[in-house]
């Protein structure tokens, strides 16, 4: 019989169905303070000090009234107006973004969980590509969906875009409904691709969106930074006289676009993400979150943070530096290895996976063994830091593998 504390044990009255057969989606988060964490791609150095400072000068007596948002949607329009002019250069204004059109979340995460909340259903099917980040499928699973998740192709695990426009598509090639034939509810792309890196053009995303418009199709952007690969500028940078000149969301009523301050502005732990897209999709998954789920001190943070762009451009830098020397201390040594977005690699060594975790480990460094992943079981996922903390990663991966010389 099972005892009364455990908590998998069959409650009464059970939960739904569906959560029944779920596991709780947990990740290895305790115990990594004092040590090298490259398991999270997480920002490896904090965030900027500005943010730090206006955390500090918020006084005691706020901490009693409850969070106010005023200000923060205007802040992340701003911040990514900044972002599609620099790109435009000198080519014009970009469109402007709403503050209706800014979702404010506790974390990216929770922004998945709102929109599977709001729009998926029992039977539903969910699109997306395997392997990719391991919370889109619980989510999925909560509502009662059903997962198509379409492999990258090897062996660069190059996006398969053939084969997800199919599945988008349907038979008729138009992705409209049949009497045999229904349109995913959601296609969720993850650009660049955690844990891949796989990059997908700007373009060709949008050019998914507009073919299937009975589907909502999110693209989770949570590492762009590193590849400069975001749908949002070419949406905003439409020649004027288009009509999504005006509105970058005009044409492409069914998109939606993930942002996140936890891993470029360091902002992890504070818990706060964005969801971009047209006023009415960010209202319907606004429906289906508290009215205070964002805390106070993530609000204080996000501002300091989207002011400080310098801050975070610089971290960007030297994590795309330090790749580069890591990336030729890996050529030299023949260590197999995969990488093209964001800030974590693929590297497989030729000990088991999982010992040489716990040996890093032992070592004072996290990183994250992909065993039982689709495609990458073998591998361990690295996440990139500061050119200094690669320099530690290597030689201590290089003395547990026995590889020659490693070069600090
Ligand atoms: C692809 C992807 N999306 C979303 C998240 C969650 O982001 P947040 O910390 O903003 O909840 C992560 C975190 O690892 C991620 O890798």
């Amino acid at each position: 019989m099972a005892s009364p504390s455990d908590p998998h044990a069959m409650p009464f009255p059970p939960a739904r169905p569906e959560v029944e057969g779920l596991q709780a989606y947990s990740a290895p988060l305790e115990g990594r303070r004092g040590l090298l964490r490259l398991d999270f791609n997480e920002n490896t150095v904090g965030p900027s000090p500005k943010v730090v400072a206006a955390i500090r000068a918020i006084p005691a007596d706020h901490y009693a009234i409850y969070p106010e948002y005023d200000g923060l949607r205007e802040a992340v329009v701003a911040a990514l107006q900044g972002e599609a002019a620099r790109l435009a250069g000198a080519a014009g204004a970009p469109a402007a973004l709403q503050p209706e059109q800014i979702g404010l979340f506790n974390g990216v995460d929770a922004a998945i969980h709102a929109l599977f909340h709001a729009y998926g259903a029992p039977g539903d099917r969910l699109l997306t590509t395997a392997p990719t980040f391991g919370y889109y499928a619980p989510c999925a699973r909560m509502q009662g969906m059903a997962i198509e998740a379409i492999p990258y192709r090897l062996p660069d695990f190059a996006f398969p875009l053939e084969e997800v426009r199919s599945a988008l598509l349907g038979p008729g090639g138009d992705g409209r409904p049949t009497s045999t034939w229904t349109p995913p509810r959601i296609l969720l792309l993850c650009n660049p691709n955690n844990p891949t890196g796989t990059r997908l053009a700007a373009g060709r995303i949008l050019e998914l969106a507009a073919a299937a418009p009975h589907t909502l199709v999110v693209v989770d952007e949570l590492y762009e930074a590193f590849t400069g690969d975001s749908v949002l500028p070419p949406l905003m940078n439409r020649p004027a006289g288009e009509a999504s000149a005006t509105d970058p969301f005009a044409a492409l009523p069914n998109l939606l676009v993930l942002r996140s301050l936890a891993k470029t502005a360091g902002l992890a732990g504070l818990r706060i993400g964005f969801a971009i897209g047209p006023a009415a999709v960010v209202d319907r998954i606004s429906r289906v979150t508290g009215p205070y789920d964002i805390n106070s001190f993530a609000v204080t943070a996000a501002q300091a943070a989207l002011e400080d762009q310098a801050y975070v451009d610089g971290y960007v830098a030297e994590v795309l530096r330090a790749r580069d020397w890591l990336l030729g201390q890996l050529r030299a040594a023949g260590v197999r290895h995969h990488t093209e977005g964001g800030n974590y690699l693929l590297i497989w060594p030729q000990a088991e996976a999982v010992a040489v975790e716990a040996r890093l480990r032992q070592a004072g460094i996290l990183v994250r063994s992909m065993a039982g992943k689709p495609l990458i079981d073998g591998s361990l996922r690295v996440s990139l830091g500061t050119r200094e903390q690669m320099g530690r990663f290597w030689a201590a991966y290089a003395a547990i593998e026995a590889l020659s010389a490693p070069a600090g």
